[in-house]
C-alpha cells in the first residue's frame, strides 16, 4: 500500500519524507486554509519536495469552471492530481479532463455507488472519508472492502485512496483489505512508528551498556 501524506504543512511533509515512507500528497481546502499561505505558493513547495502523486482541490461547482480549474491546476506540475468532488457536475468534469491525461482523485465519497459512478467516469482515484463515516455510526473500513470487490470485479483502474484516516487501526486494516493508498496526517504517521515496548527495551539496552566495562584509550597503548 502506497502512504501519502494528508496535509498542506511543508514542515510535516518534509520531516515524513526523511522517514523514508511517503509516496504522495493530499490537500484539501481546509488543510490549505489552515497554513495561511498563498495555495499555489504552498503547491510549488510541496512538488519541490515530493516525487509523487500531489492532489490539489478544485473549488467551483459548475462541470465548465471545474474543467477550467482543473486545466490549471494540472500545468503547474506533472504530480499535480486534480480534486474533484463527487456531484454530477464533478463526475462530467472527470469524464472529460480524465480524456485530456489530467489525472484525478475523485473525493468526499460515502458510499459504493458513488465509488462505482467515479470509476465509470474515469477517476484515478477514489476517495472514500472512512474517519468521517465512522464519526457517523457507520463503518468506513466496510466500505473500503465494498469498493474493493466492486472495482475487482469488474477490473475497473480506478485506485481506492482510503481518506480521513483517524489512527493506526485505519492504516492496518485498509492495508489487510487491499486499499491502493491510505492518506495519512502527520500525528497518525508518527503514531505508525512508535511502540511502547521498542521504547522501553531501546532504554533498557542502553542502560545496560552503561554497565560494559570498556577500555581506557591509555590501557588499550598498553
Ligand atoms: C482526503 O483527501 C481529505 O483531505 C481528508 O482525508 C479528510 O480527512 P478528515 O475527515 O480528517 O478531514
Amino acid at each position: 500500500m502506497r502512504f501519502f501524506i494528508d496535509t498542506a504543512n511543508v514542515d510535516e511533509i518534509k520531516e515524513a519524507h526523511s522517514w523514508g515512507a511517503i509516496d504522495g500528497v493530499t490537500t484539501n481546502p481546509s488543510l490549505v486554509a489552515k497554513e495561511g499561505k498563498d495555495f499555489r505558493e504552498i503547491l510549488d513547495e510541496i512538488c519541490s519536495i515530493i516525487d509523487g502523486p500531489i492532489s490539489a482541490e478544485t473549488v467551483t461547482l459548475n462541470h465548465e469552471e471545474i474543467i477550467a480549474e482543473s486545466r490549471e491546476l494540472a500545468k503547474i506540475h506533472k504530480n499535480i492530481v486534480v480534486k474533484i468532488p463527487l456531484i454530477k457536475e464533478g463526475l462530467k468534469a472527470v469524464q472529460i479532463v480524465s480524456k485530456e491525461g489530467i489525472n484525478t482523485n475523485v473525493t468526499l465519497c460515502f458510499s459504493a455507488t458513488q465509488a462505482l459512478m467515479a470509476a465509470k467516469a474515469g477517476a484515478t482515484y477514489i476517495s472514500p472519508f472512512i474517519g468521517r463515516l465512522d464519526d457517523i455510526s457507520q463503518d468506513g473500513m466496510a466500505l473500503i472492502e465494498d469498493i474493493r470487490d466492486i472495482y475487482d470485479n469488474y477490473d475497473f483502474p480506478t485506485q481506492i485512496l482510503t481518506a480521513s484516516v483517524r489512527h493506526p487501526e485505519h492504516v492496518r486494516l485498509a492495508a489487510l483489505v487491499g486499499s491502493d493508498v491510505a492518506t495519512i496526517p502527520f500525528g497518525v504517521l508518527e503514531k505508525l512508528i512508535k511502540h511502547p515496548l521498542t521504547d522501553s527495551g531501546l532504554d533498557k539496552f542502553l542502560k545496560d551498556w552503561e554497565t560494559v566495562p570498556k577500555l581506557t584509550s591509555t590501557s588499550q597503548k598498553g
